[in-house]
Parts: structure tokens; C-alpha cells; sequence
């Protein structure tokens, strides 16, 4: 039986959406992008969310799931890194559902592509501790376990001799410092080898639009946990947040 659910999956930069059969893990419709409001704020975005679910499910009783990147607990975002300091302790699912005028279900973005990875992807009947990493403008992080998420982890925040692991490692910054592949990579290795002393993982999956380069510095990063790129790509936010709505 098909099962339809909508995941949006909000960035600093851009709001991805789309319609997903969550038996399949397949598109519905034609996927939507479009600009998230300069300055992230609540009201903006909830606008414009609005606007796109209107278009990929007028009915009401189709689940949506929201992802935004912020810790978020009980439907309230803690922490506000690389949006509007107006989400930080935010009752984000209740303001959403105000302003949608319906329910829906807020998570963090990671934790929606990692779920995604478990499901449909690359850590899909891999047992044992996989750590989801997203590298963009933050570092993301999702952990499963024999398949289950275990929601919340915000390793991007990790301090590694004095600096914060996104702020040193995170994909903004190769683009932003022009560091080369071996560079960052270096970086990369900093990153993970910490969090595999601190997890002993399986598993560690690589995420985020920069996936799409995964031969230039994936094989660079020289950790004892296989490290691997992640399938979906930049729709496994959508996909997740619509995978958990349900
Ligand atoms: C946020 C996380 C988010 C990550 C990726 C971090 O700065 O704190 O919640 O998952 O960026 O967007």
C-alpha cells in the first residue's frame, strides 16, 4: 500500500520539499526548491514552507515532516548556529502547526538524512553503531543503531583542541579558506578520528552537497572506521523528515 508523506527540509540557503512514498522511499511528484528568506527568520520561512506544502499536498491528512539544522526537543529548537539566534529555545512545531494549520512533525536535519540512510540508503542492514555525518555550512551528525536513530547528536559542536569541529572542518569553511582536497581532508581526519576514539563506530557515512565529490577526499581521510558516502544525497533530508512524519 502506498503510503504518502511530505518532508521539507530546511537549510540556510535553500528549502527542499518534496511529495515521498514511504514504502519505497521514492518520489510522488517533482521535487521543490526554492530560496530560504534572507535572514532565516520563523515567520519568513513558516511562509514559505506554507506555500510549498500547499502545492505538495492540498489534502490535510497527509503526514509532513519538517528538518531544520538546530538541536530539537519536544518540538522546541535549543540551539540557533548558522540561522536567526531567534530559534535558540524556539517552540518551533507549535508555531509551524499554527501557522500551517495543521500538524506536523519537527526534526533535526541530520538526524532526518541519517534515519533516511538507515531506511532507504547506505545504512540500511548495517548493524552495530553507524555515525551520519552532513558536511555544509555546519557539521550534522545522526546516530544509528542496529537501525535505530538515536536523535539529537550534534557532534559538529565538538570542541578538538580548542576549536569547535564545524567551525575548523565543515564544508563552508574548505570553500570559504579555498583549502584543497588533501587539506581539508587532514582536517577531516581530525574530526573523525576524535569522534571514533569517542564511539568506536561501525560505520562512518558522509552526507551534504560535497558528497557529490566523494572520490576527491573521501580515500584522503585516514581513520580505522571505513568511511563511506552517503546514497541519497541532498534528498536525504527530505526523505527522512517525510520517513518520520509517519
Ligand atoms: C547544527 C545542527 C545541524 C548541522 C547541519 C549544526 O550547526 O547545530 O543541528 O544538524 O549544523 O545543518
Amino acid at each position: 500500500m502506498t503510503q504518502l508523506a511530505v518532508g521539507v527540509d530546511i537549510g540556510g540557503t535553500g528549502i527542499k520539499a518534496g511529495l515521498v512514498d514511504i514504502a519505497t522511499g521514492e518520489f510522488s511528484a517533482e521535487r521543490i526548491k526554492v530560496e530560504t528568506p534572507a535572514g532565516g527568520e520563523p515567520e519568513d520561512i513558516a511562509h514559505v514552507v506554507r506555500e510549498v506544502i500547499e502545492t505538495l499536498a492540498p489534502s490535510n491528512d497527509v503526514p509532513i515532516g519538517v528538518a531544520f539544522p538546530s538541536a530539537i526537543v519536544d518540538g522546541v529548537t535549543r540551539l540557533a548556529a548558522n540561522v536567526s539566534k531567534r530559534w535558540i529555545d524556539f517552540a518551533a512545531e507549535s508555531f509551524f502547526e499554527q501557522e500551517l494549520g495543521r500538524p506536523i512533525h519537527f526534526v533535526n536535519d541530520a538526524d532526518a538524512a541519517g534515519f533516511a540512510e538507515a531506511t532507504f540508503g547506505a545504512a540500511r542492514g548495517v548493524n552495530g553503531l553507524v555515525i551520519m555525518t552532513t558536511l555544509g555550512t555546519g557539521i550534522g551528525s545522526a546516530l544509528i543503531y542496529n537501525g535505530v536513530l538515536v536523535p539529537g547528536s550534534e557532534l559538529g559542536h565538538l570542541e578538538i583542541d580548542g576549536r569547535e569541529a564545524e567551525a575548523f572542518a565543515a564544508n563552508r569553511v574548505r570553500e570559504g579558506e579555498g583549502l584543497d582536497w588533501p587539506t581539508w581532508a587532514a582536517r577531516l581526519t581530525e574530526f573523525y578520528a576524535h569522534v571514533e576514539m569517542l564511539f568506536s563506530p561501525q560505520l562512518f557515512l558522509i552526507g551534504g552537497g560535497v558528497s557529490k565529490h566523494a572520490e576527491e577526499f573521501i580515500p584522503l581521510i585516514t581513520v580505522r572506521t571505513p568511511v563511506q558516502v552517503a546514497q541519497l544525497r541532498n534528498d536525504a533530508g527530505i526523505l527522512g523528515a517525510a520517513a518520520l512524519a509517519v
